[in-house]
């Protein structure tokens, strides 16, 4: 059974772009992509930067440090020098609310 967790009014996460917030006690990445919501962990797993400063095209971030890429659907690495996938999380939307499965 999956616990989720309201984390932010849907109109707040921006369109093409990606923001950064606290939930539980972790550091988590939020992406809006032609109307639909993903999240992964915000700390890239190559260094220790955060994906929210980074640069969101299509369904790629691209990380602010070494512009390393992965895949916000799935966490999946894209572009080198990322070789170790992020951690995606499960997303809904229910009431206007993104709502996160974080276990
Ligand atoms: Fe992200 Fe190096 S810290 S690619």
């Amino acid at each position: 059974t999956s616990n989720w967790i309201d984390v932010a009014v849907q109109e707040d996460v921006p369109q093409d772009d990606v923001i950064g917030l606290a939930v539980a006690g972790r550091d988590i990445a939020l992406y809006g992509v032609e109307g639909e919501v993903f999240a992964t962990d915000n700390i890239c797993t190559h260094g220790h930067a955060q994906l929210c400063d980074g640069f969101l095209e299509g369904h790629e971030i691209e990380c602010p440090l070494h512009q390393g890429r992965f895949d916000v659907r799935s966490g999946q690495p894209t572009h080198a020098p990322a070789t170790e996938a992020l951690r995606s999380y499960p997303v809904k939307i229910e009431g206007g609310r993104v709502w996160l499965a974080l276990d």
